[in-house]
């Protein structure tokens, strides 16, 4: 949807833009070449070979871009402070880059057989495999339930507790073997998909990240900037719909601003695009522009 992203986010040529998600880069180079001279872009990413990626796909612009290997939410602390409120636009594109996704090293898809990890950035933070060989049963029950997963997460919580009381869980093929023992037929494709990704959102933190980005972020934007945010689970969405209710104070001048969305629905992919990229099927797209608030 990398058109639809531009048209909604670049709305002042040379302005600086944020890429929170930079992945490969290819929505931030069509950002580059729609904000044309003199822009700026802050490229964000936890992933350091997604960064290395980027870095190649942006070398026709060189100078303009800052790379920062971080969080999003942490944008307030990672970028100079008189960038706070002189941004012009931020693009957040949630999830996994699909890369990473083919890469059975980084242990996040079911049918790539390789460690349990999970990690965007597999230097920090606790894996997959060291989250499923800790978390307690009813913490497990609470986390398949808020995630994406459709079979009974009693069922899966139970299997995986009494498996990993017997066997190892290190691998994608142990977590695979693991939910076939414990769910027969219904371990579908489909299914164990949803319990990878359920699993990744938690090893990373996911929604908590967005939560926090979605309460600081737009602070960071001059009146009239864009925030656009490309979500894929309904959990990832529902935050970012309810944008458009909060009312946010500028500490500097105690005013009040808000963020009015640009359409009422969110912008989905073409049918076209679905056939084309599979993953962009569940794509929605929200834009919003920071305005004073009237009373
Ligand atoms: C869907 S991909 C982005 C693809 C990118 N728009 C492109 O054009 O190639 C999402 C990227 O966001 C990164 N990511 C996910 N959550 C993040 C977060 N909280 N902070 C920074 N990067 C994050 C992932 O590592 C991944 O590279």
């Amino acid at each position: 949807m990398s058109s639809e992203v531009v048209a909604a986010l670049v709305t002042e040529p040379g302005g600086v833009y944020v890429d929170g998600t930079v992945g490969g880069g290819g929505h931030a180079a069509a950002i580059l070449r729609a904000a044309g001279s003199g822009a700026r872009l802050i490229a964000i990413d936890r992933d350091p070979t997604a960064l290395a990626l980027a870095g190649e796909a942006l070398d026709g612009w060189p100078g303009a871009v800052q790379f920062i290997c971080g969080n999003f939410c942490d944008l307030p602390q990672l970028i100079p402070p008189e960038m706070a409120g002189a941004i012009s636009g931020i693009l957040l594109d949630l999830g996994l880059r699909s890369g990473a996704l083919d890469d059975p090293e980084r242990g996040f898809a079911h049918r790539a057989a390789g460690p349990l990890d999970m990690r965007f950035n597999p230097e920090v933070g606790e894996s997959a495999a060291d989250l499923l060989a800790r978390i307690e049963e009813a913490e497990l029950v609470q986390m398949l339930s808020d995630g994406t997963t459709r079979a009974n997460p009693r069922t899966i919580a139970r299997g995986i507790v009494r498996w990993r009381g017997q066997r190892k869980l290190a691998t994608t093929g142990d977590l695979v073997a693991c939910l076939r023992a414990t769910l027969r037929r219904s371990a579908t494709p489909k299914l164990l998909s949803s319990v990878f990704a359920t699993l990744r959102m938690a090893v990373n933190r996911e929604l908590e990240a967005l939560d926090t980005a979605l309460e600081t972020l737009p602070g960071l934007l001059k009146m009239g900037g864009i925030l656009c945010v490309l979500a894929y689970q309904s959990q990832e969405d529902r935050p970012v719909k309810r944008l458009r209710d909060a009312t946010f104070i500028d500490p500097s001048s105690g005013a009040g601003y808000r963020m009015q969305p640009l359409s009422r629905k969110p912008l989905r992919p073409t049918r076209e695009e679905g056939l084309r990229n599979r993953r962009a099927l569940s794509a929605r797209l929200r834009a919003f522009r920071r305005e004073a608030a009237t009373t």
